[in-house]
């Protein structure tokens, strides 16, 4: 541990000696910035509090005025782990002069401030403050800054909520925060960009660095395994690809391995030795395809979304962020396209392809669908060379190839460790302009600005910034996976911005990962599919971007007094009548022909407690489109007076108590079990 925090220092002095100034974050309001070219989400400083000034050691941007760092564990990875402190700075917009009472929830020491005046000052351990005075917020643009700062003990985290007059508390909505750019966070951001690439592209794969539980899960990530890798790829494809991966694909990760005069030959060798890695069950010639029509799977392709990240086989786009599918005939063997649309991960975990659970007639469809628009030919000549597999074979021992793909054979390549590169040879080697003919460097073909992040990286002293922060992560590969090409474009999909700090991320990391049996929306046609290696970091990072821990805490048992208050509150006769829009396990909704929401036996399980409260205490203020009905005013109170004398909070507590029972929830009154 001693080499990590020697490490860390440095890195903070090598983060500083990048900026163009030193930026000491004082806290409280710095220089005036105009929000003229405000971007979304408010600036974060960190940094280790210390006798005299505050340095920060690192500036990014955060979407929530929302921390959770658990003991141990640090914020952000260019900082050690605890203490720190964090300074917000930005922009609060709201449409029309109004007035909020802001309140939080933290364990730590917080201070708020609008437009310059403090309006909180609060050390809070583990429970919610009491709410501010109004505040008068102008139209249009308002400074807000806060600063936070770890608890001496447990896990330090914060949630800040407004309250506008008359209403609920809610967290401040996403869209009324911004901030300016500055050239300071423009400095931070490319190392940021080094940090993925270089974990991205597996770089540490040949240039290894001390193992720590605390790095970045990325340096888990895998390549597709050699194993029958065979019986599944035709070998005059794989020798295109491992020519130049670029030129099938331009997100390709994998490098190019073979340059000069013997790539051609060196490329034949390796697949001709790839194609002899086969497993028992050779595959079956099939003519069935023949038979299904593409029709089928074209409108399967397009209900399903693989358009969110493909470029459609029949479709001229050049959009080069999307992968091509038009080679798959060239690729796969027969069957092994419909193989792999079933279940891509069956043989590199780490794929970015989700499993959308195709049943078999699908994926012969969609199989079908591609290969009636897919190219058939190869420009490519078979080499006449004899017997060059034993020469494949000793070139993937000896080119790095098992550095990520995996076999059973020896490896016999070595590289040099990261710590034994110096930051000034970061423009040879393997970021070289181009690839050096005699070298035995694989050449990735990185943009400029790709060059320059992991330049950037190489400075700041990168075995500390391989440590894990799981919002990062999380922001990373939510980018990455394109998520947002199905969640912000499609009606009824709801909105990825809002699911850190609604659903329980033990729930959600099971649903990511395909493991949730169920379909929350029943009445979408869509799908989620699973992102099977991703799914921990994606939930552990969106839930801790939103405030929340890792995993709820666990709640008392099972209030049956209230539960059963729960059951009346459902009901159509004397309760709400959720149930005309709500099915409860097996029992169908009664007004089907309503808007159909979520089965209550699965609420409690999937969301957190007070996402739901918010939600039923004021529908329009979560989803301002929502059909579902609103039964409480703006004190939360409903009209049922003669339960709990129509306190919302505690109608809510025997709600959700009677959920809680989940598929042993009896029916509500007036119904039965089978109708
Ligand atoms: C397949 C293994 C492999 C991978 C993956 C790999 N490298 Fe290299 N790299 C090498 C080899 C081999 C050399 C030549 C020097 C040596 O023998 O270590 C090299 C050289 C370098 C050099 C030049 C060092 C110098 O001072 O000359 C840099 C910088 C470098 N690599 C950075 C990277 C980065 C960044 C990545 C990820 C984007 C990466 N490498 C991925 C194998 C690899
Ligand atoms: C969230 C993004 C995403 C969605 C949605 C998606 N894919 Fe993919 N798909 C990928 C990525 C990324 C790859 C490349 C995987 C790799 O090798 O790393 C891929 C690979 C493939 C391949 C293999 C291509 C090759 O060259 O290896 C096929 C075939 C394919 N997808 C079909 C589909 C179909 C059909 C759908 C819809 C049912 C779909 N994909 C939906 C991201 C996606
Ligand atoms: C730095 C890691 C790395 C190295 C080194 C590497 N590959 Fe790859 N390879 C990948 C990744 C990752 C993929 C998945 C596609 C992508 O994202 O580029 C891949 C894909 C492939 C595929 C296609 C497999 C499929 O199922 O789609 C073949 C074949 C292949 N590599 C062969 C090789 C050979 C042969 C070598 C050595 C000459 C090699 N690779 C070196 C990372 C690597
Ligand atoms: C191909 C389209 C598609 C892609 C890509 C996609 N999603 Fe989804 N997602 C959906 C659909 C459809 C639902 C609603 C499923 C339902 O309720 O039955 C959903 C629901 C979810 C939910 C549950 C929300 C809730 O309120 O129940 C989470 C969490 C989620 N997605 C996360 C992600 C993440 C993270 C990614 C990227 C790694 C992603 N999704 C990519 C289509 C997609
Ligand atoms: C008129 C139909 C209707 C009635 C009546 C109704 N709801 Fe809903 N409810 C909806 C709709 C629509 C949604 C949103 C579904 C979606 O995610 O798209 C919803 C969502 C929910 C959610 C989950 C939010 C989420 O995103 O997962 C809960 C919890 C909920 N309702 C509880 C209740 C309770 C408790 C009652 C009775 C007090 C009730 N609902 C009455 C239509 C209704």
């Amino acid at each position: 541990m001693k080499f990590e925090v020697r490490a860390i220092r440095r890195s903070i002095r090598t983060l500083l000696s990048l900026l163009p100034a030193v930026c000491s974050l004082a806290p409280g309001i710095s220089a005036a910035v105009s929000n003229d070219d405000a971007i979304g989400g408010l600036q974060v400083s960190y940094s280790t509090p210390r006798e005299g000034a505050e340095i920060a050691a690192d500036l990014t941007v955060l979407p929530n005025l929302s921390l959770y760092v658990p003991t141990g564990g640090s914020p952000t990875p260019f900082l050690e782990s605890k203490p720190f402190k964090a300074v917000w700075d930005g922009f609060l917009n709201v449409d029309i002069r109004s007035s909020y009472k802001f309140q939080a929830e933290l364990n730590g020491e917080l201070r708020l401030e609008i437009n310059g005046q403090t309006v909180l000052e609060v050390t809070g351990n583990g429970g919610e403050t009491s709410a501010s005075k109004l505040v008068r917020l102008s139209k249009g643009t308002n400074r807000i800054a806060a600063s936070f700062s770890s608890p001496v003990a447990g896990d330090a985290w914060l949630r800040v909520h407004w309250i506008p007059r008359n209403g609920l508390p809610e967290p401040i909505p996403r869209t009324a925060l911004s901030h300016a750019p500055s050239s300071e966070l423009a400095v931070f951001s490319r190392v940021r960009l080094g940090r993925s690439v270089f974990l991205e592209h597996r770089c540490a794969n040949c240039h290894t660095i001390p193992g720590s539980a605390d790095f970045a899960p990325e340096l888990a990530m895998d390549a597709p395994s050699f194993e029958g890798i065979g019986s599944r790829l035709n070998p005059v494809w794989m020798r295109n690809w491992i020519l130049n991966p670029r030129s099938i694909r331009s997100a390709a990760r994998m490098p190019r391995m073979f340059h000069g005069e013997d790539a051609e030959e060196n490329a034949s060798a390796v697949s001709a030795y790839l194609a002899t890695l086969t497993t028992h069950d050779s595959p079956s010639e099939s003519t069935l395809e023949l038979a299904i029509d593409t029709q089928t799977g074209e409108s399967l392709f397009n209900k399903l979304r693989c358009t969110a990240c493909h470029v459609a086989p029949d479709s001229s786009s050049s959009d080069a962020t999307l992968i091509p599918l038009r080679h798959v005939t060239q690729k796969f063997r027969p069957e092994q396209l419909e193989a792999f649309l079933q279940k891509p991960e069956t043989h590199f975990a780490w794929i970015r392809m989700p499993n959308f659970k195709l049943t078999a007639d699908e994926a012969d469809q969609l199989a079908a669908f591609l290969r009636s628009h897919a190219e058939q030919t190869i420009s490519y000549q078979e080499s006449s060379n004899v017997a060059p597999v034993n020469r494949g074979r000793q070139l993937v021992q000896t080119t790095g190839c098992l550095n990520c793909h995996s076999l059973s054979v020896e490896n016999h390549f070595t590289s040099r460790p990261l710590i034994a590169l110096e930051a000034s040879g970061w423009n040879e080697g393997c970021l070289a302009d181009t690839p050096d003919d005699d070298s035995r460097t694989p050449y990735f073909a990185f943009s400029k600005t790709e060059v320059e992040a992991l330049q950037a990286f190489a400075k700041s002293n990168h075995p500390v910034l391989l440590r894990h922060g799981e919002v990062e992560f999380a922001q990373r590969q939510i980018q990455n996976l394109r998520c947002a090409g199905c969640h912000s474009q499609l009606e009824g999909i709801p909105p990825l911005e809002i699911l850190g700090g609604k659903l329980k991320p033990e729930w959600a990391e099971q649903f990511i990962a395909g493991r949730v049996a169920y379909k929350p929306r029943h009445w979408i046609q869509e799908r989620m599919p699973s992102f099977g290696a991703y799914a921990e970091g994606l939930a552990h990072g969106m839930a801790m971007e939103h405030g929340f821990p890792r995993k709820t805490f666990g709640e008392p048992e099972i209030d049956q007094i209230a539960a059963e208050i729960g059951r009346r509150l459902v009901a159509s006769d004397g309760g709400f009548s959720c149930i005309s829009c709500h099915s409860i396990g097996k029992i169908g909704a009664t007004a089907v022909f309503e808007s159909p929401g979520i089965n209550f036996a699965y609420a409690t399980e999937r969301l957190l407690k007070s996402y739901f409260t918010r939600w039923i205490l004021n529908p329009l203020g979560v989803d301002p489109t929502s059909k579902m009905p609103v039964y409480f005013d703006e004190q939360g109170r409903s009209p049922l007076i003669d339960i709990y004398g129509g306190d919302g909070p505690q109608q809510l507590d025997a709600l959700w108590e009677y959920m809680r029972l989940g598929t042993q929830m009896a029916p509500p009154p007036g119904l039965s079990e089978v109708r």
